[in-house]
């Protein structure tokens, strides 16, 4: 059986893909405090023990203000912490998986971006993340990036934007929601599939990985209410500039899955019909 080693496992991708992975391979899962990616030698001995075949890299810091707030913490964990699992990698001859962001790129295109497009973050956070993945570029040749945005899932232990929308909904009467920022929701569940399908496949790189279609966040909470049948609340669309933020956003995080379509593969689900589902039985 081969198996594969996971960092960041009890986040909310690896709560959704160590049971996937559980089905078909070993594993050994990681997390803080006990194994932490900044500590390049206590890491790199524990992956080298171990012997993977594969090592998802989930483990970063992804409060994306905390990240602008503390530059340093940030390119320790996102850049230094990936780099350390990169060392691991080439040490064991492990394919690495690292989980990237659409905040790679600045935002400024009016459509949803390629992998062809240019990265130039525009924020700490993405620059932490896009150093990371220069750092596998430089040190592996076995290796897949995807680039993901605006997840979603997690079901009871949700805190993110679908719960937050839901539970301000109950609450409150109107909601202002910002309309000037454009990304692709995309369900956890279906990133690891999807994930998991490629990485057998040995076509090594970057790619995209998000559900289809693009959504401001006002659309989004929308749609949210929409399918989870509550009408009590009004949803006022409003300019970014009404919320100050530490991290400048970029205004458009959107993706398309260029490089699978290119190769012929099945499109990933659209939002809509991964929201509904994951609204009405969340997992
Ligand atoms: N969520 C999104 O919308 C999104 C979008 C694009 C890309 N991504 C990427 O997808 C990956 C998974 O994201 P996620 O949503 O599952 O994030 P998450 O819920 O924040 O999970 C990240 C996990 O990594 C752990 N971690 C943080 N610093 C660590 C360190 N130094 N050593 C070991 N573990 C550490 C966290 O532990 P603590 O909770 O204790 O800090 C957490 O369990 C990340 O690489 C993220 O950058 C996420």
């Amino acid at each position: 059986m081969k198996r594969i080693y996971v960092t960041g496992s009890r986040g909310m991708l690896g709560k959704a893909l160590v049971p996937l992975l559980n089905l078909e391979y070993e594993v050994r899962a990681t997390d803080l405090p006990e194994y932490d990616i900044r500590d390049g030698s206590s890491i790199i001995g524990d992956i080298v023990s171990f012997s993977p075949d594969y090592i998802f890299h989930l483990a970063s810091m992804t409060d994306v203000d905390g990240c602008e707030i503390d530059p340093d913490q940030a390119y320790l964990s996102n850049t230094v912490g990936t780099r350390n699992v990169a060392l691991a990698s080439k040490e064991t001859d492990a394919v690495m998986i690292y989980i990237s962001t659409g905040m790679i790129y600045n935002g400024r295109k009016k459509y949803p971006y390629i992998e062809y497009d240019r990265p130039d973050p525009v924020n700490v956070y993405g620059s932490t993340k896009y150093q990371g993945e220069l750092e596998i570029r430089k040190l592996l040749k076995k290796f897949y990036i995807f680039n993901t945005c605006w997840v979603f899932g997690g079901g009871k232990e949700d805190k993110k934007f679908v719960q937050k929308i839901l539970k301000l909904a109950g609450e409150n009467k109107t909601l202002k929601i910002v309309d000037d920022k454009i990304g692709s929701p995309t369900y956890t569940l279906d990133l690891a599939r999807t994930i998991i399908d490629l990485i057998e496949t040995g076509q090594y790189g970057r790619y995209h990985c998000v559900n289809e279609g693009t959504v401001t966040r006002f659309g989004l909470a929308k749609k949210i209410l929409e399918i989870a049948g509550i009408s009590g609340c009004e949803l006022i669309p409003v300019c970014s500039d009404e919320f100050v933020l530490a991290a400048p956003r970029p205004y458009m995080e959107g993706m398309i899955n260029y490089r699978t379509m290119l190769m012929g593969l099945q499109p990933m689900r659209p939002w809509e019909d991964a929201l509904e589902e994951y609204i009405k039985d969340p997992a």
